[in-house]
């Protein structure tokens, strides 16, 4: 899809690879419009790619209805979905403490695949209703698994479930959208450099990189959103999942 000015919501849009892609939808000329739970980071992603940045929680019902209804008000509607909003804390499931509270659990569920489902409905909706463009296309949607659905380490129990989740209902929602032309499409990163790897200890961070077999180091948010941006353009990707890991395969 040309995404000149379509409206785009990129979720988790305040930091790392939410960040990144909504620069590059802007860049190339879609009206986005991002959402986080952190109001000083969506604020300040607004105003760089001058679109609309809103507080939401993505796992509530309400919060995202009322965001999408927002973004549609202002850009009309929704033809990109990139959800990218997520969380990683690590837990054993069995720890020194005892079992993981069932509420840990829980939480990386709701956020990381509760909250992709629910944007993926709502935006969904909005495509469906829209007028068709080139080739029959309405709309795209790519969300943002990880390598640990299929290679989780101990301690990602939770979110090893919740990316399996997301790459699991890909393919019935691109074959249930196929007839109108809205494409579903999984992106799964290994490695990559934001705040949330950045951040870590030096050492942990150069362990982490040589396991990566080339290029040897972190993937860069310029890289996934280079990614998402060929999955928007590109109409024949659909109903698949694309790995962005230097072939890495984690023990
Ligand atoms: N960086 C990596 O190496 C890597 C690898 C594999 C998968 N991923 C996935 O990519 C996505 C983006 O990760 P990132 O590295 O940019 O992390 P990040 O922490 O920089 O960004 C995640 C953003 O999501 C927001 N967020 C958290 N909970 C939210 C909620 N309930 N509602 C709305 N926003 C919420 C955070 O405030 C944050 O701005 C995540 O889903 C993550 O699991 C990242």
């Amino acid at each position: 899809m040309d995404v000149r000015g379509h409206g785009a919501i990129v979720t988790g849009g305040g930091s790392g690879l939410g960040a990144e892609t909504a620069r590059a939808l802007a860049g190339a000329g879609a009206k986005v419009c991002v959402l986080d739970v952190n109001a000083d980071a969506v604020a300040a992603v607004a105003k760089e790619t001058g679109g609309l940045g809103l507080v939401c929680d993505v796992a509530s019902a309400e919060a995202a209805e009322a965001a999408v209804a927002q973004a549609r008000e202002a850009h009309g509607p929704c033809r990109v979905l990139v959800n990218c909003a997520g969380i990683a804390p690590a837990k054993r499931i069995v720890g020194r403490n005892g079992p993981m509270a069932l509420a840990d659990f829980e939480q990386v569920i709701r956020i990381n695949l509760i909250g992709s489902f629910n944007l993926l409905r709502l935006a969904a909706a909005d495509m469906v209703g829209a007028e068709a463009l080139d080739d029959g296309e309405r709309g795209v949607v790519v969300s943002t698994s990880s390598v640990a659905a299929v290679e989780g380490q101990i301690g990602q129990a939770a979110y090893a479930a919740s990316k399996a989740g997301i790459t699991g209902m890909m393919l019935p929602a691109a074959r249930e959208f196929a007839k109108v032309g809205v494409r579903v499409m999984t992106v799964a990163p290994g490695l990559i450099g934001t705040p949330l790897l950045l951040n870590m200890p030096q050492e942990v961070q150069d362990n982490l990189a040589g396991q990566v077999p080339f290029p040897h180091r972190f993937g860069t948010p310029g890289e996934f959103a280079g990614l998402i941006m060929h999955i928007v353009e590109n109409r024949m990707l659909n109903g698949e999942v694309i790995r962005l890991d230097g072939a890495m395969r984690m023990q």
